[in-house]
Parts: structure tokens; sequence; C-alpha cells
């Protein structure tokens, strides 16, 4: 059964100098908070790691989800739970099976998601669903903010959200990239329902409004 939707902003997009000002503004406002670790060798980019975790972890108790676009993501698991998050989600494309890897999460103290990129096949996540949490459908490749929502990832939504109905789970579907306003309906109607937002909340003249007008577009 889809859930009441929640609001996941990235704080890729925040200004990473006014951290605590970024995220103190919109904490009351949203669900959860997204962060995207990038080590430069699994996406092109390079992005913060465990002390901003800690940082972040200092200024708020929302849930911390943390997306691990890194090579061997298993090896931090440690150190995130010390830093205070709370989810590590992996990618099905470094784990084609993350049966072990989801038990190591779990060992850590956190919950596991499982993340699939655009061009891989809902077939490449579909034996592994009941081992996580969370699966998160990225809707743009992964690496950088501030791209555009890939429309031909929505029946991949859907068809995890009905593997999810009919398997009795109670898994969130996670949508990663390019949700504003105009996206994020398409995303729900296919079933997801936690959305990620970077842009179009911290780069909004007003966070908080983007974050109302997000909820609004599907009829929070
Ligand atoms: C992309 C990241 C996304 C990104 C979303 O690699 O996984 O979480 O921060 O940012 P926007 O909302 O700008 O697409
Ligand atoms: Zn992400």
């Amino acid at each position: 059964m889809i859930k009441p939707p929640r609001i996941a902003p990235s704080i890729l997009a925040a200004d990473f100098a006014h951290l605590a000002d970024d995220v103190g503004r919109i904490e009351d406002h949203v669900d959860l908070l997204h962060l995207d670790v990038m080590d430069g060798h699994f996406v092109p980019n390079i992005s913060f790691g465990m002390p901003v975790i800690a940082s972040v972890r200092a200024t708020t108790d929302l849930k911390l989800d943390c997306h691990l676009m890194t090579l061997n993501p298993d090896f931090y698991f440690d150190d995130i739970k010390a830093a205070g998050g709370d989810l590590a989600t992996v990618h099905i494309e470094v784990f084609p099976d993350p049966t072990a890897v989801a038990a190591l999460a779990r060992d850590a103290g956190l919950e596991f998601g499982i993340v699939i990129n655009p061009p891989t096949p809902f077939e490449a996540i579909e034996p592994f669903i009941e081992l996580a949490d969370m699966v998160v459908v990225m809707s743009v490749h992964p690496g950088f903010g501030g791209q555009s929502f890939i429309e031909s990832v929505l029946p991949k939504i859907e068809r995890v959200r009905k593997f999810v109905d009919s398997s009795g789970l109670a898994t969130d579907i996670e949508v990663d990239g390019g949700i504003d306003a105009k996206t994020i309906g398409p995303a729900r109607d296919a079933g997801a329902d936690v959305f990620v937002a970077g842009t179009s909340v911290f780069r909004a003249p007003d966070p908080v409004a983007a974050v109302q007008g997000l909820r609004s577009a599907i009829g929070q």
C-alpha cells in the first residue's frame, strides 16, 4: 500500500558554507534529509563524507538517508552509523547480489536500501527487494544535481510498486533526481512515496514554499 508522501531534500544543492542555516530553515517542513556521498570513482564527482554527515547530525533530528555513490560502500557502514546516519542505500550496479551487503548494513545498525540507475532494468533488483527497507529509483544519472527528470523510469517505479504491494511488503519507494512541482505528480502516480528534491528546494528563493509547492502538487 502506498504511504503518505514524504519529502527528502538533498543537501547537495544547499550552501555548504551555511549548511546548518539551510537545514534549519526547512527541517520542520520535511520528512527526512537525503545525503549524497560521492567518491569520484563510482560517479565522476566528489561531494562529501563522514565529517559533513556528523555535522548535519549535530544540527537536526531528521532521519538521515545516506545515498552511497561510492565503490566499496560497505567499507563505510560503521563510520556512517558513528556519524549519525540512519539509512544506507547502495547501488545494484555495485552489488548485483546485495544479500551480504544488506546484512552488513544491518550489523552496523543501519537501515538498508537498494538504488537502481536509469538504464538498469527492474529485473536486476526484483529478487532482492525483500532485503530492503527502501528501493531508490534514480530518475537522473547519478553524480550531479540539477539534471532533468528522465520520464522513461516511470514504468520501473510502477513495477516496483506492483511488486511491493503484491508481496505484502512495506518497502519505501523513493524517486531521486529532477523532482520539482511538475515531475512529482507523475512520480507519485507511478507509486513513489519518498521524493528527493535538491535543486527545486535549496535553490528556490523560498525553500519552505518550494516544499509546500511539492506537497500541493500531489494533493498533500
Ligand atoms: C544525483 C543525486 C541526487 C541529486 C538530486 O546524483 O543522487 O540526490 O542530489 O538533486 P536534484 O533534485 O537537483 O536533481
Ligand atoms: Zn541521491
